[in-house]
Formats: structure tokens, C-alpha cells, sequence
């Protein structure tokens, strides 16, 4: 089984200290830093944050890949605020991102949707606890980590892996626990996108279990 896991990923609901600014519409909204840049100015990490974006594409890719089809891919994504959203493979992800964005901010708010028979919930968890609590390998993808080439990564997968990709568009991994992986590996000098980073991962599972 590969359990994939999307780390700070850069989605929220707007923050309060900017919910009265003129570009807030409603403050059960996302924070979307492409329609709210202009409320952003004071915020902590302005630069990074509100990307709902990301991980919209991101379960796109992953949930639609072979392997979860297969029933063999767990996919959480973790928040900057440590929730750990969980999502069932059988998941649909709404195409389209105005949606989107409306489906996610209602499960941050209500911790789970649908109501009586959840697809996705979300558990209040940092990567630390939920990293403790897997006992397989440890993976984390990132440009500090060694240069391996990309068809040398089925080498270094166990039976049973986890994948660590960052969620954010900018900066790395948080130091508190960076130092829990097992391996981390680079597979380009590029700055590549967490869905293409995501997707390399699964093929080179889906070689490893000779799909
Ligand atoms: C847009 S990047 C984050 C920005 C970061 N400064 C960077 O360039 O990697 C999103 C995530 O994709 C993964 N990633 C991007 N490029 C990578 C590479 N060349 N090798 C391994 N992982 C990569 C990392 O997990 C990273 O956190």
C-alpha cells in the first residue's frame, strides 16, 4: 500500500484578522490568494499562503491514478493549521474549482462531508503524530534532498511506503519533522509541481508492483 501525504498544504478558510476586509465576500470562504491578495498584505506567510489551487490539482491527479483505482493508495492532505484530511478512494473530485472550493470550505467547518456517510473528514493531526503512527518507510520529496534519477525510486520503495510532498508553493518542508523520514530524495534540480512529483511516485510503485 502507498499512503501519499500532501504536507502544509496551503488550504484554510479565511483567516478572522482580514474577514472584514472589502475583498472578503464571505468569511466561510476559502482563502485564495489569487482573488484575496489584496487582504493578504498582513497576514503571517502572505506569500505562500491561499492555494486551494494546488491541491485541487493534486487529487485530481492522484485519485484518478491507476494505483487508487487499484484500492492501493491512501491520500491525506495536511493542512498549515495540522488537520489531516482524509479521503476515501472511491472520491470523486469535483471538477470544477469554484466547487471545489465551496465542498472544502464546508468540510473544514464541518469536519466531514457528506454529513451521514463522510468520503472525506478531517482529524486534527500534525505531521509529527501522524508520521509516528506509520510504520513504513518514510519518504519526503524534496530539491535539498539526495539527486536520485527517476527510474531508480522503485528501488528505494518498500511493500508498504509513504510519500511525503510539500503543499506549499514556496519554501520546504518544516523542521520539526523533517528529521522523521527515512529517505529524502530529489529528482530534478527543477522546481516541479506536487501533482507531477506525486504522479512520478506512483508510476514508479505501479513498476514496483509490476501493474
Ligand atoms: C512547488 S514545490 C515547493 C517549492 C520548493 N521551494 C521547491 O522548489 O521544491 C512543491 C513540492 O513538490 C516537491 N518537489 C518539487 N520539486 C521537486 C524536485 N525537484 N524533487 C523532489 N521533489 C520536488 C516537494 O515535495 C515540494 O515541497
Amino acid at each position: 500500500m502507498m499512503h501519499i501525504v500532501l504536507a502544509e498544504s496551503e488550504i484554510e478558510l479565511v483567516p478572522d484578522k482580514i474577514k472584514n476586509h472589502p475583498a472578503i465576500k464571505s468569511e466561510n470562504e476559502l482563502l485564495d490568494a489569487t482573488l484575496h491578495h489584496s487582504a493578504m498584505k498582513n497576514i503571517e506567510d502572505a506569500y505562500r499562503r491561499g492555494r486551494p489551487d494546488i491541491i485541487h490539482f493534486f487529487l485530481n491527479n492522484v485519485m484518478e491514478s491507476v494505483l487508487n483505482k487499484k484500492g492501493m493508495l491512501s491520500t491525506y492532505i495536511h493542512t498549515r493549521n495540522d488537520e489531516l484530511i482524509h479521503i476515501k478512494p472511491e472520491t470523486r473530485i469535483i471538477k470544477n474549482y469554484n466547487r471545489f472550493k465551496g465542498l472544502f470550505s464546508k468540510l473544514l467547518m464541518e469536519k466531514a462531508v457528506p454529513e451521514n456517510t463522510p468520503l472525506m473528514w478531517v482529524e486534527n493531526k500534525s505531521m509529527e503524530e501522524f508520521l509516528s503512527e506509520m510504520p513504513h518507510k518514510k519518504i519526503f520529496f524534496s530539491r535539498r534532498g539526495k539527486r536520485i534519477r527517476i527510474h531508480e525510486l522503485g528501488d528505494i520503495m518498500n511493500e508498504d511506503v509513504v510519500i511525503v510532498i510539500g503543499g506549499f508553493p514556496y519554501g520546504y518542508f518544516s523542521e520539526s519533522y523533517v528529521s522523521m523520514a527515512d529517505e529524502i530524495v530529489s529528482i530534478g534540480d527543477e522546481a516541479l509541481t506536487a501533482w507531477i512529483v506525486a504522479m512520478e511516485a506512483i508510476v514508479a510503485y505501479e513498476n514496483v508492483l509490476k501493474f
